[in-house]
C-alpha cells in the first residue's frame, strides 16, 4: 500500500448539501450528484437543510447529523458526501460520529480526476494536486494529530511520525514537479514544433459533459474513452485531422470545464490547460439541449478569460440537436458570411461534415495559397519559408529557379512582400 492510498470509497452515498445563509442551487446540487455519479458511487439519498453559519464541529447541526446517523443504517449507505469544502476537524469528526468516510468537495473532485488520468503527465498532475492538499490538512490538522496518537494512519507517535510525512509529501513534492517541468519542455517543443510548421491548432473547449471527446472522435474517426461521465478527458489528446481542400491541423482534446472548480485544481492543472491558450482557433462545444446552456457557456468563457485565453477566436457548435426536434444541422453566419456556429449532433455523425467545410473555410480565410518563383540567390528567403509557410509543391525549373507552391498564413505574408 502506498502512503497516500486510502480504503476505496462505497458503492453507495449519502449526500448532504445545506443552503448556507439562503443560497441554495438546485443546479449546483445536481451537478454535484452528476460528479458522484462519475466518481462511479450510487447516490441513494440526499440530505437537504439550511443554517445560517457552518456548525464548527460537524458542519450541520446535533439534529441534521442524527438525521444523516439515522439514513445511513436505512440506506445502508457506506460513504457520505458532503457538498461543502469542510474543514480538516470537521471531517474527522465527521467520520468518528458516523463511522463512515466523509469526503467532501475537493476530495470527490481530485479522486474523479485520479480515475481518468491518462497520461503520463496527467498522473503526476493528479497526485500533485493530491500532496498538495493532503499537505494542508496535514499542517492543519496538526494539535488534533498531535493529541491522538496511534490515530488511522499515524503509526508511532504522533509529532515525529507527522514530521517524517511532511518531510516525505515536501520530496515527493519537488520530485513531481521537477519531472512535471521536464514534460512541460517537451510538450513546449512539440508545440514549437508545430508552429514552426505553421500547422494551424484547433483546440476543442466546452463544459464537461457537452460533447468534446465525442465530436473529437467523429472528427478524428479515433476511439479515445468517451463515457458519460464528467472529466472522461483529463489529458488533452492531440490528433492530426485532414480538412477538405486544405490540409492538415491538429486537433487538441482538453479538460472539461466545471462550476466552482476548485482553484488549487485550475492551479494544477494549469499546463494541460496550456494547450488551450496556444490554439489558434477554439472550437467551444456546447450541449444544446441542456436547459442551463447559456450558464454553461458564461461559465466555460470565463474561465478562459481566467487563464488568458479569451482573445483566440471561437467557433461556437451546439451539439446534441439530436434531442431537438425542431432543429437540423446547420451553419450560422453572420451579416458579412462569416462562420459563427455550426449545428450538429457529434453522437449520430450528423452535421460534422458541415464542421470540417466550416474550418477549412476559416482556415483558408487564414492563410493564402500561393505560387513563388525564387532565384538561387534567394536560398535564405527559401529555407525561411520552408519554416513557416506549408508546403504544397516544388519544382526547379530550366533557369535554375525554385518554383514553389505555398500556403502562408496572413502573419507571415510580410515575407513575400520583397519579391
Ligand atoms: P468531459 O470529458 O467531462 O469534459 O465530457 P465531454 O465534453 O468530452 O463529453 P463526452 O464526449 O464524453 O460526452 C458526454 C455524453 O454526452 C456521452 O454520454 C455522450 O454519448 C453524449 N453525447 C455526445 N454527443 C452527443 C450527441 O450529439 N447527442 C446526444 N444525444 N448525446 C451526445
Amino acid at each position: 500500500m502506498e502512503l497516500f492510498d486510502r480504503p476505496d470509497a462505497g458503492e453507495k452515498a449519502l449526500i448532504v448539501h445545506l443552503s448556507i445563509n439562503e443560497s441554495f442551487s438546485e443546479d449546483n446540487l445536481n451537478e454535484f450528484i452528476q460528479l458522484v455519479i462519475s466518481a462511479n458511487v450510487e447516490p441513494v439519498i440526499t440530505i437537504k437543510g439550511s443554517r445560517r453559519t457552518p456548525d464548527s464541529r460537524y458542519f450541520v447541526g446535533k439534529g441534521k447529523l442524527e438525521e444523516v446517523k439515522h439514513q445511513l443504517h436505512a440506506t445502508c449507505a457506506d460513504v457520505v458526501l458532503f457538498n461543502h469544502t469542510l474543514s480538516p476537524s470537521q471531517q474527522r469528526n465527521l467520520e468518528e460520529a458516523l463511522e463512515v468516510r466523509v469526503l467532501d468537495r475537493t476530495n470527490l473532485i481530485l479522486d474523479i480526476f485520479a480515475q481518468r488520468a491518462k497520461s503520463f503527465e496527467g498522473k503526476l498532475q493528479v497526485e500533485l494536486a493530491q500532496l498538495q492538499y493532503l499537505s494542508t490538512r496535514l499542517i492543519r490538522g496538526w494539535t488534533h494529530l498531535e493529541r491522538q496518537k496511534g490515530g488511522i494512519g499515524l503509526r508511532g507517535p504522533g509529532e515525529t511520525q507527522l514530521e517524517t510525512d511532511r518531510r516525505l509529501i515536501g520530496q515527493r513534492i519537488r520530485q513531481i514537479k521537477s519531472r512535471l517541468e521536464k514534460v512541460n519542455k517537451q510538450r513546449d517543443q512539440g508545440r514549437r514544433s508545430r508552429q514552426r510548421a505553421d500547422v494551424p491548432t484547433v483546440s476543442l473547449v466546452g463544459y464537461t459533459n457537452a460533447g468534446k471527446s465525442t465530436l473529437f472522435n467523429a472528427l478524428t474517426d479515433s476511439s479515445i474513452y468517451v463515457a458519460d461521465q464528467l472529466f472522461a478527458t483529463l489529458d488533452p489528446t492531440l490528433r492530426q485531422v485532414k480538412l477538405p481542400d486544405y490540409g492538415e491541423l491538429v486537433l487538441a482534446d482538453t479538460v472539461g470545464f466545471i462550476q466552482n472548480l476548485p482553484h488549487e485544481l485550475v492551479a494544477a492543472f494549469r499546463s494541460t490547460l496550456q494547450e488551450t491558450i496556444a490554439a489558434d482557433l477554439l472550437l467551444h462545444v456546447v450541449d444544446a439541449s441542456s436547459m442551463n446552456r447559456q450558464e454553461q457557456i458564461h461559465e466555460v468563457n470565463s474561465v478562459l478569460k481566467e487563464i488568458g485565453a479569451d482573445e483566440i477566436p471561437q467557433l461556437m457548435v451546439y451539439n446534441k440537436i439530436d434531442q431537438l426536434p425542431a432543429v437540423s444541422a446547420h451553419v450560422d453566419e453572420n451579416d458579412i458570411g462569416e462562420v459563427k456556429a455550426v449545428w450538429l449532433s457529434a453522437m449520430e455523425n450528423d452535421g460534422v461534415n458541415l464542421l470540417l467545410e466550416s474550418l477549412s473555410t476559416l482556415c483558408h480565410e487564414e492563410s493564402t495559397r500561393t505560387r513563388l518563383v525564387l532565384k538561387p540567390n534567394q536560398a535564405k528567403l527559401r529555407a525561411q519559408l520552408f519554416e513557416v509557410a506549408q508546403i504544397l509543391n516544388e519544382e526547379i525549373n530550366e533557369d535554375g529557379c525554385w518554383v514553389i507552391e505555398i500556403n502562408i498564413s496572413k502573419k507571415y505574408k510580410y515575407l513575400l512582400d520583397g519579391i
